[in-house]
């Protein structure tokens, strides 16, 4: 168990025996700004080497708050985001992008709205596409990412299934983005934003497990009681498709942000 004093400071993660950094925090609102603060450095040290970074972003209610702090960051302490390449998890399919639960819609009105990002180093898989041309858009989307170097942060959040992005329990450790069909349980958390279960698409397009195992540096974030037993079964059980964020242990830079409720178990 983590003494209060850890908990208010974590100067230190926690190696949990899995290999997996944990940093756990009080409030997920400190956590929050401990992340903001790794990108935003980041950022920085990428643009005095006058390179890109490339960032990999997540929705979801869990990184609200890291936006919010960017976008702060960017108002009142001259972060600037021109040399950021930013390249989301998942969306839903089909999706339009002007509905209201698109994650493009999102990352529009959460992040790039209110920052200097150049809307063409902006990719969120595209709801839009014809069934016929969704896997072509899929390698489109891994050449892209390629083509930009990798990426140097990922951004993720975890499903009550153990999803990360929306590789689901099943999922292959040598998965590429793709089109994939969404968990009942995933779905059944997603009824609230779509009035109803019925209404939540069956489908969506997400980087693979392998997309983002290739990914520099890896920061799972989760918050609350109510994501307490799948985070600490991802930490616990051996690794396994059944459990898609398991696959982490085996990458080399990945922490888990936590906040005290979540650790609690
Ligand atoms: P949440 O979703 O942040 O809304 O809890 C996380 C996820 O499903 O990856």
């Amino acid at each position: 168990m983590l003494t209060t004093q850890r908990l208010m400071t974590a100067a230190k993660p926690n190696v949990h025996p899995s290999g997996i950094r944990v940093r756990t925090y009080r409030t997920s609102e400190q956590a929050s700004l401990a992340i903001a603060t790794e990108i935003a450095s980041l950022i920085r040290k990428r643009r005095a080497a006058g390179r890109h970074c490339i960032l990999g972003l997540a929705t979801g209610s869990t990184p609200l708050r890291v936006y919010s702090e960017l976008v702060r960051m960017h108002r009142q302490e001259s972060l600037s985001f021109i040399n950021v390449v930013s390249f989301n998890l998942d969306e839903y399919f089909p999706i339009s992008r002007e509905s209201r639960q698109s994650y493009f819609r999102f990352m529009q009105e959460n992040l790039f709205d209110h920052i200097d990002i150049l809307p063409e180093n902006v990719n969120v898989p595209d709801g839009t596409v014809s069934a016929a041309k969704v896997q072509a858009h899929c390698h489109a989307y891994e050449k892209r990412i390629a083509e930009a170097g990798g990426i140097d942060l990922q951004i993720l959040g975890i499903g009550r299934s153990g999803h990360i992005g929306f590789n689901e329990p099943g999922s292959d450790r040598g998965s590429r983005t793709r089109l994939v069909q969404l968990n009942a349980m995933t779905r059944s958390d997603a009824a609230n934003d779509f009035s109803g279960i019925a209404n939540v698409p069956t489908q969506a397009i997400t980087m693979g497990v392998d997309t983002i195992l290739s990914a520099r540096r890896v920061r799972l974030l989760a918050f609350g009681e109510r994501k307490a037993r799948i985070v600490q079964r991802a930490l616990q059980t051996s690794v396994s498709k059944q459990l898609p964020a398991s696959f982490l242990q085996n990458h080399g830079d990945v922490e888990f942000i936590v906040d005290a409720s979540c650790a609690g178990e």
